[in-house]
């Protein structure tokens, strides 16, 4: 683990994908472009420059295993608390819960391929 440096990565990621005004005709998209598609990718997938620095990386949305790991209580929860141990971080502070509800629901319908 290249140490300091791997976090100083991190610090960066994260504060380079801050969200901005996320105001829209399509809010979950646009949020998960500024502010997650960094780490979880432009296809849900997990495939991204972020994944390298990660332990864990994020996982892949769009596999089977998620599809039946992930619940929408589960997701909402995950995002609003954070997840310990890993990268993903508690948003809380910055995504209001209807962002957060909108955002699972772009995650799970454009990756997941489910209705909600
Ligand atoms: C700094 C990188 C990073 C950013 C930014 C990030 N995530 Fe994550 N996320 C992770 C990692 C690492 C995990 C843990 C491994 C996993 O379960 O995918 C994770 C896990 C998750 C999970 C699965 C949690 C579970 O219950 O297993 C969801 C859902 C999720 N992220 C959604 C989001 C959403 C929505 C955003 C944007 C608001 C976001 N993430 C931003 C890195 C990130």
């Amino acid at each position: 683990m290249a140490g300091s440096s791997a976090v100083a990565a991190l610090v960066l990621i994260i504060f380079l994908s801050a969200p901005g005004a996320s105001h829209g005709s399509a809010p979950g998209k646009k949020i998960y472009r500024e502010t997650c598609q960094v780490c979880h990718g432009e296809k849900g997938d997990g495939q991204t420059f972020a994944a390298n620095v990660l332990f864990p990386p994020p996982r892949d949305f769009t596999s089977p295993a998620s599809k039946k790991e992930l619940s929408r209580e589960r997701m909402i929860r995950s995002v609003t608390q954070g997840r310990p141990k890993t990268a993903m971080a508690p948003w809380k502070t910055r995504l209001t819960p209807e962002e957060i509800r909108a955002v699972v629901a772009h995650i799970r319908k454009g990756f997941m391929g489910l209705e909600e």
